[in-house]
């Protein structure tokens, strides 16, 4: 269930032409993630999931992910966390998750996290519809990593794939799943048609 792979060109291509082919290959994707630390991933144009490497058991020292995220022309993207922990002893200089609003060179800075769990008051709107997330993790000793889910703000009820029933004091409630929730440790699913869809 993986969806990300690193793209590897043949030894000997000169670099010029490897980031060309980067270039193409990445422009053409909605979204993107590249790096050694992403986990699983699922993004979609309107909803989607993504993990820490080895999510839910703890990520390896030194490894980065960067997650493109963009959404329908015209939606803006709302993140947020189903769990998070990353090693807060270096008060995150070397292990964090940073957001940024838009993709590339004139992406800006929303904010850097570390720690245990993540208030997403920040973090709920973005200026456009594209942020970049970014994982980096240097030597650490704990911290198993995180999970996130996001979507267009159109949808205020987006749950994450670790949301239950048992958080909602409703008898009936009705809630955005986000796209990728497939997961083994993930309780969400449902009935088509009116149910959950990956
Ligand atoms: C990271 O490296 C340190 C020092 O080598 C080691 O003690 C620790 O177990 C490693 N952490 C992980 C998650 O591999
Ligand atoms: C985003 O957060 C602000 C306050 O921080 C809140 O007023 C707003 O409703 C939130 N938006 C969403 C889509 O959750």
């Amino acid at each position: 269930m993986v969806s990300g792979r690193e793209r590897r060109l043949p030894p000997g291509t000169r670099p010029a032409v490897a980031s060309l082919l980067l270039l193409l290959l990445l422009r053409r994707d909605a979204a993107a993630q590249k790096g050694d630390g992403c986990g699983y991933t699922v993004l979609g144009p309107e909803s989607g999931t993504f993990t820490s490497i080895n999510y839910p058991h703890a990520y390896p020292n030194s490894t980065v992910c960067e997650w493109e995220i963009r959404v329908k022309p015209e939606q803006r993207v709302q993140l947020k966390f189903g769990d998070f922990d990353i090693d807060d002893s270096d008060s995150c200089h070397f292990n964090y998750v940073r957001v940024y609003n838009g993709i590339g060179p004139t992406r800006t800075e929303i904010g850097k996290y570390c720690g245990l769990g993540l208030q997403v008051d920040k973090l709920n709107e973005s200026k456009s519809n594209e942020i970049t997330v970014q994982f980096m993790s240097d030597i650490h000793f704990y911290g198993h990593g995180f999970l996130a889910s996001y979507s267009t703000t159109d949808k205020p009820d987006l749950i994450t794939c670790l949301d239950t029933a048992s958080h909602f004091s409703e008898p009936e409630f009705s809630k955005y799943c986000p796209a990728g929730c497939v997961l083994p440790f993930a309780e969400i699913y449902g009935t088509i048609p009116h149910g959950y869809r990956d």
